[in-house]
């Protein structure tokens, strides 16, 4: 292999592989607490009595402890660790914050998240890679909602292992009763969570008593300090055991004799000569060579950084999963799992999603939401749609198969994000359950007769101009005119009205959002068929949302889709009021009415943006014709 290869290898791998070195002895770990249980002032002192403070920050400490402090003219350790002025004001940790410290023993990553009862979706967060949760009460009082919470989504996001730090044990004059009071109840509840280790430590963390050193103020307590605790338990993940797995994180193609498959092993082992297979494919190859951080291995693991090279030329690119043969992982484009709904805006089932598993990203949809979970209560709920920091189990249907293992078998392999198409930004986390194996069964059915040669026929190219608007904007008008219009002109049509539609087909559907994404989706998918049967289709419904509409444009060829943006002032709608609607809306007797009480997403880049004041419809259906002949579709 040439030199510039290895460099270029290294370069790639070599912050990964300071990760991997230090991950052989570290403890990841996330604090976990409501409120006022002093979590921050508990890493403050994990990290003080580690003497990670330097000087300066022990000054700014001072002055900041004197300006904000809670504790009169003692240091306040939570203000260490409670980064942001704004938290600081406002006495609450908003961030997922992680920190670092060793001791001889050690090396720690921990997780500071908050304890605010919205902040779930940081917990995920920080619960997502980590080995040990510390759950904080307040010897006061006891284990609340929030320990619940925390112990379900830490057992939810597969942490293992966990403390419970029962603080402020110097509020309660070290009482061992009321120590064993709460351990017994900690006993009971968790265990239906089935967690490897689970151990209580009384504390106090603001005096530092049995944190990293043994209080002499609980001669009754005989168990580890919880930093001895944090040392010594065994968290060795059982990833180094489990089947061979590795995303492919780019093709590494530096010349022509050389091909190598680069990623971060994500679960096995894998030694030269072993045979692997691509999951999609299933093609099948030998390894032929390993290369490291440091050049060339015999073998590599869980968590190291690899590329590797293979005897056979076969088709690999950036996504797929390269798996050992004698336990192949599941290859589907539908599964259960738990999702962790981390955006403002709400989950619909229907909406379109970017989902990202390992390195592959493909489109997918939530099909079904089976049940929420109530983390109080861990109730199932029914829910059409799943709001900020709501957790559910649900169906998901993706635009191609992808390869996944369980998350309860490799969180590597299990973990995925949904991505907001339009933003970017993430919106959810997810946990695969299992693979749901109806999709497998059904496959498409290529017919003889397609959409070309139906079009040909009609002597038409078929495309779907979609009219949008708010109700009583004039859609419905003009797209009638345009079709009386087509219709003389020889060509095939068909309008699907909303208001028609939903006497129908959409008849179950109401006026929720959730009904509304649904709506569209159908109606989309109507359109594509009549696409496909080489139609013109005029589409009448005020699709509010960009979202779907984005989503209808994507299941169209390019080009054959039209929105058409009915542009009227609500003012004027109100004014024309056709049906009566906005004055009944405004009464309050039609809740979710669009525009009022409902939104409406104007279209940013609409092809034809129809302006209708002081138009009228005859001279708007003619534009919309002009549009069609400058397209070349008519
Ligand atoms: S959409 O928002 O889901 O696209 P759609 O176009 O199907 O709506 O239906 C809108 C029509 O339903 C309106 O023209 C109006 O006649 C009627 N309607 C009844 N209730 C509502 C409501 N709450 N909001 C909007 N339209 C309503």
């Amino acid at each position: 292999m040439s030199t510039q290869t290895q460099e270029r290898v290294s370069e790639v791998t070599i912050v990964d592989h300071l990760a991997e070195q230090h991950a052989k002895d570290q403890l990841r770990f996330l604090t976990c607490g409501s409120v006022d249980d002093g979590k921050s002032t508990l890493i403050g002192r994990l990290l003080y009595d580690s003497k990670l403070i330097f000087e300066d920050q022990l000054s700014a400490l001072e002055r900041d402890s004197r300006k904000h402090g809670t504790v009169g003219e003692d240091l306040d350790l939570a203000l260490l660790v409670d980064g942001l002025e704004a938290e600081r004001e406002q006495g609450i940790t908003i961030d997922v914050a992680y920190r670092f410290f060793s001791t001889e023993k050690r090396k720690f990553i921990v997780a500071d998240t908050p304890g605010h009862e919205q902040y779930t979706r940081n917990m995920a967060t920080g619960a997502s890679t980590a080995d040990l949760a510390v759950l904080l009460v307040d010897a006061r009082k006891g284990l609340l909602t929030q320990t619940r919470r925390h112990a379900f989504i830490a057992s939810l996001l597969g942490v293992r292992h966990v403390v419970l730090a029962i603080n402020k044990i110097d509020l309660v004059d070290f009482s061992q009763e009321r120590f064993e009071d709460i351990r017994a109840a900690f006993e009971v509840f968790a265990t239906g969570f089935d967690f490897e280790t689970q151990v209580a430590v009384p504390i106090s963390a603001r005096f530092g008593d049995n944190v990293s050193v043994r209080s002499e103020r609980m001669p009754w307590y005989e168990g580890p300090t919880l930093l001895e605790h944090l040392e010594t338990v065994d968290v060795a993940e059982h990833s180094l055991d489990a089947p061979f797995r590795m995303p492919v994180q780019w093709v590494n193609r530096p010349n022509l004799d050389f091909r190598g498959y680069s990623g971060t092993i994500a679960g096995g082992r894998v030694a030269v000569g072993d045979e692997i297979v691509v999951a999609n494919s299933g093609r099948g190859s030998r390894v032929r060579e390993i290369v490291g951080a440091t050049g060339e291995v015999a073998t590599a693991g869980a968590g190291d950084a690899v590329t590797i090279v293979l005897e056979d030329e076969i088709d690999i690119s950036r996504g797929d999963l390269l798996a050992t043969p004698a336990a192949r992982p599941e290859v589907s484009d539908q599964f259960a799992a738990h999702l962790v709904w981390m955006a403002d805006e709400a989950l619909f089932p229907g909406r379109t999603y970017y989902l990202k598993i390992g390195t592959r990203t493909v489109s997918g949809t939530v099909t079904e939401i089976k049940h929420k979970i109530n983390i109080n209560t861990f109730e199932h709920t029914a829910a059409k749609d799943l709001e900020l920091n709501e957790i559910a189990f649900c169906n998901l249907a993706l635009a191609a198969p992808v390869a996944f293992d369980p998350y309860e078998a490799n969180r590597g392999t299990g973990a995925f994000i949904l991505i907001d198409r339009l933003t970017n930004a993430t919106v959810a986390a997810g946990m695969v359950w299992f693979g749901l194996r109806r999709a497998s069964n059904i496959h498409w059915q290529a017919l003889e007769v397609d959409k070309a040669a139906r079009a040909e026929q009609l002597g038409q190219k078929p495309a779907v101009l979609w009219f949008t608007g708010l109700s009583g904007s004039g859609k419905s008008t003009i797209a009638s005119l345009v079709e009386k219009k087509l219709h003389l002109g020889g060509r095939l049509t068909y309008t699907l009205d909303g208001d028609n539609v939903r006497h129908g087909l959409n008849r179950d559907l109401g006026f929720t959002d959730t009904d509304r994404v649904e709506n569209i989706r159908r109606v989309g998918e109507v359109a594509k068929l009549f696409t496909e049967a080489g139609l013109l289709t005029l589409v009448s419904f005020i699709s509010p949302f960009r979202a779907e509409r984005r989503m209808v444009r994507d299941l169209l060829d390019e080009g054959e889709f039209i929105e058409v943006f009915v542009d009227t002032p609500i003012e004027e709608c109100r004014r024309r009021d056709p049906k009566g609607l906005y004055k009944k809306a405004d009464e309050g007797k039609l809740p979710n009415f669009t525009g009022v009480d409902s939104p409406y997403e104007a279209p940013e880049a609409a092809d034809l943006h129809l302006r209708t004041l002081g138009r009228d419809p005859e001279e708007l259906a003619d534009e919309v014709l002009a549009f069609l002949e400058r397209r070349g579709l008519v």
